[in-house]
């Protein structure tokens, strides 16, 4: 079988967690690929609300594998504090959830030199959730990381090598901070070690060739892509639908269905260009109906309406065979939606994602009525009403994929397949 990828169309946060979580009863493997504990992927069922940060959203269906492959970024100490959570609810993951021995560490030094890299970058600030993935993907691509596999090997010697590495590099920062973390690190180590450390790429491609099905659940968005996102203000991974092959050790031709996530609006955590974004009140209104908090960080979320401009762009660069709306319960009340279908720049309309996302961009808005019903109970699509119908017939055109799911509450439940 193929591996079918799930990964965010926007600027992260479309409810990645919530449907990996509903999809996963399909599937033998739930994987993640890139990212890491910048990550907070919230999954609701039975009255309780839940959020992962490096583990995925599979491990609450029993006797699914979850693997945590090679593209990620893994911190001991949020790994052992999602454990122990898991743990006090009963769940015991030693049997089926596998780390990749080549997925890089985050040790306590990362997160120290992210959050003096941020101050010192003072108003230019990405925003970051300070979790050290910048540094730790730094170190990787330098070629100086620290990897899960290490555990077996010279450990102490490269822990220490690479600490000393960025105690220097922390003295070019004018920036306080101590060691701390460090117990609680070898402590998150010691919880890894309980766990099964693999050669990911092979036990994923041993499971194709079981013809087993596995589904890669990404994290962050298309828009917070190092490559394609709105650079600088990105994450440091590919996050892309080409992150989960080189993030798992796949073949392209090993990917069967691409799943693209968006939310019926837009949001965005952290500073960067968000053309959409709407500003003073009406964004607060929309941050409160959505609940806008980031899941990691707990910072307000800024909200806006549905850009196309960047959806087709994330469509084209993901190759999405099937889309999922997310969070449409949260326009019941509009009396109207706007939709960016296009964007004017100094005049000059584009229908492109511009690489100077710093200009001044104005969208240009289609309005389309509001359906103002509750959806919140809603589980059949016969009972849509005829203006959310309309607001998806009109992205299906637009986009030229089709809406397969609507979600319509967090709740494992309250999503309905087309
Ligand atoms: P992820 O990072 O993509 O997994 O998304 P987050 O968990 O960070 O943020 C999505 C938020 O929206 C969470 O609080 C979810 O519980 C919630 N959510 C997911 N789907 C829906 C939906 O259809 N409607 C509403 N109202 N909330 C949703
Ligand atoms: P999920 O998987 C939303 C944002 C940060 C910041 C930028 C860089 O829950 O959708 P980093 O910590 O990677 O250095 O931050 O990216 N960011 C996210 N925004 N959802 C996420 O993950 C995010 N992970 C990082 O806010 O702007
Ligand atoms: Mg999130």
């Amino acid at each position: 079988m193929k591996v079918d990828v799930l990964l965010g169309l926007q600027w992260g946060d479309e409810g990645k967690g919530k449907v990996v979580d509903v999809l996963t009863p399909r599937y033998d493997m739930i994987a993640r690929f890139q990212g890491g504990p910048n990550a907070g992927h919230t999954l609701e069922f039975n009255n309780h609300k839940h959020i992962l940060h490096n583990i995925p959203s599979g491990i609450f269906r029993d006797d699914k594998l979850n693997i945590i492959t090679n593209g990620v970024v893994l911190d001991p100490i949020v790994f052992k504090r999602e454990i122990d959570a898991l743990e006090a609810m009963g769940i015991d993951l030693t049997k089926n959830l596998w780390i990749s021995k080549k997925a890089h560490l985050i040790i306590p030094t990362h997160r120290i030199l992210d959050a003096a890299s941020e101050a010192a970058k003072g108003k230019s600030k990405i925003g970051s959730t300070l979790k050290g993935i910048g540094p730790t993907y730094m170190d990787k691509t330098g070629r100086n990381g620290l990897r899960v596999g290490d555990l077996e090997l010279d450990f102490i010697k490269k822990y220490e090598a690479l600490k000393k590495k960025h105690k220097q590099l922390l003295t070019i920062y004018d920036y306080e901070y101590n060691l701390d973390e460090e117990k609680l690190f070898f402590e998150g180590i010691e919880v890894i070690k309980k766990f099964n450390r693999v050669d990911a790429e092979y036990e994923v491609n041993r499971y194709l060739e079981e013809d087993k099905s596995i589904l890669a659940e990404g994290a962050q968005g298309t828009l917070l892509d190092i490559d394609f996102g709105s650079y600088p203000f990105v994450t440091s991974s590919n996050t892309i639908c080409a992150g989960a092959c080189t993030g798992m050790g796949v073949a392209p031709s090993a990917i069967g269905e691409v799943y693209g996530i968006f939310k019926a609006y837009c949001t965005r955590v952290g500073s960067g260009p968000f053309p959409s974004e709407l500003h003073g009140e009406d964004g607060e209104h929309l941050r409160e109906l959505g609940k806008e908090f980031g899941s990691t960080t707990g910072r307000p979320r800024r909200c806006g309406w549905l850009d196309l401009v960047a959806l087709k762009y994330s469509l084209m660069l993901n190759g999405v065979t099937q889309l999922i709306m997310t969070k449409t319960d949260v326009l019941d009340t509009f009396e109207t939606i706007k939709i960016a279908t296009a964007y004017s720049i100094n005049g000059e309309l584009t229908d492109r994602f511009p690489y100077d996302m710093e200009a001044d961009i104005k969208p240009i808005y289609t309005e389309m009525s509001g359906w103002k019903t509750d959806l919140t109970s809603v589980r059949t699509k016969d009972l849509f009403p005829k203006e959310l119908n309309d607001y998806i017939r009109f992205l299906e055109k637009e986009l030229k994929v089709p809406v397969k799911y609507v979600s319509v509450g967090p709740d494992r439940e309250q999503i309905i397949e087309m």
